[in-house]
């Protein structure tokens, strides 16, 4: 019997090919880059099964050139870049990988919030550009960690990781949830829920951890940044989306906050010429967050099976649609 067809849009970790190819007919986009859109539309009404990145948009008029389409995996856990509403529809499940890059990311935004507290890639330039002299009292002076209040907006998974470490650090940890916070959860994470007015005028540090929705784009506007404190620095490795990047743009240009620390931007890439990349109180790394060797093979792995599963027309071990599957 001849396998069903699938097309993966980017080289993926060996571990995750391979239990694709166990299941499938395996077409692997090879070209540098995410697969550009049209080439993606044109291979899309071929296949049985797509294994895509967040890199692409999965939209009602792609669906539309993909009869034969039986299921959707992305190998990320935000899919923002999908159309869910489009795919159940269309009876196609959707899988996603939570879980697996909770930790990974949390240590990336713990990595985020101390270099910009202690001003590290700074400190690394100034010693490349061969500026090191002797040792000065007032060179390169950062801010405290430790004993420092962190707010966290969303408290799902990744906040509450990021939440662990911080309280090892002896931070005084305030949270933003859409819901409440379970009073088990609470206790053993020793934070505090508080009003959002709360945890953006309180928080020394401000880290972002929800998903990307129509209501949380631009949840850290304009008037958000006016609430700061002015010493504040913001923290990003949810989705771009959610800061008002124009507004960021300003608020660190006339310090109204000290410093953003992000992993994710509106757009993305940014050019090394963007305004942004361009401020010294902005250090940005290019959506790493979930990027170590062991989480991104599980990742891989995990978006494998729930396509091996989407294609053998069984409940997808991560489906973030499962009523497709409801007769
Ligand atoms: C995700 O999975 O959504 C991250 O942004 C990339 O790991």
């Amino acid at each position: 019997m001849s396998k069903p067809r699938v097309l993966v849009t980017r080289r993926i970790p060996e571990a995750g090919l391979k239990a694709v190819q166990d299941c499938a007919d395996v077409e692997v986009w090879e070209g540098e880059g995410p697969i550009p859109h049209d080439v993606l539309l044109q291979k899309i009404a071929s296949v049985e099964g797509l294994y895509c990145l967040l890199t692409d948009v999965v939209d009602e008029a792609l669906l539309a050139q993909a009869p034969r389409l039986r299921v959707v995996s992305t190998m990320a856990v935000g899919y923002d870049h999908i159309d869910v509403h489009a795919c159940t529809r269309r009876k196609i499940p959707v899988g996603n990988t939570p879980g697996v890059l909770t930790e990974t990311t949390a240590d990336c935004a713990f990595a985020l919030l101390m270099a910009a507290a202690r001003r590290i890639s700074e400190a690394a330039e100034f010693v490349k550009a061969g500026c090191w002299g002797a040792w000065d009292p007032t060179l390169l002076v950062g801010h405290d960690v430790h004993g420092a209040t962190l707010g966290i907006i969303g408290f799902g998974r990744i906040g509450q990781a990021v939440a662990r470490r911080a309280t090892g650090f002896g931070m005084r940890v305030l949270v933003n949830h859409s819901r409440p916070i379970a009073d088990d959860i609470l206790s053993q994470s020793h934070v505090e829920q508080v009003s959002f007015d709360q945890v953006v005028a309180e928080s020394d540090f401000l880290s972002v951890h929800v998903p990307l929705t129509p209501e949380t784009q631009h949840l850290i506007d304009r008037q958000v940044f006016n609430r700061m404190k002015p010493t504040a620095i913001l923290i990003n490795t949810a989705r771009g989306k959610v800061v008002d990047s124009e507004a960021l743009l300003d608020a660190l240009r006339d310090r109204t906050i000290a410093y953003a620390a992000l992993d994710v931007t509106d757009p993305e890439p940014l050019s090394a010429q963007d305004p942004l990349v361009m401020l010294p109180n902005c250090l940005i790394v290019p959506h790493i967050a979930s990027a170590s060797v062991a989480t991104r093979t599980k990742m891989a792995v995990m978006a494998a099976e729930n396509l091996r599963a989407g294609l053998a027309g069984q409940p997808l071990p991560h489906c973030v649609n499962p009523e497709v599957f409801e007769k």
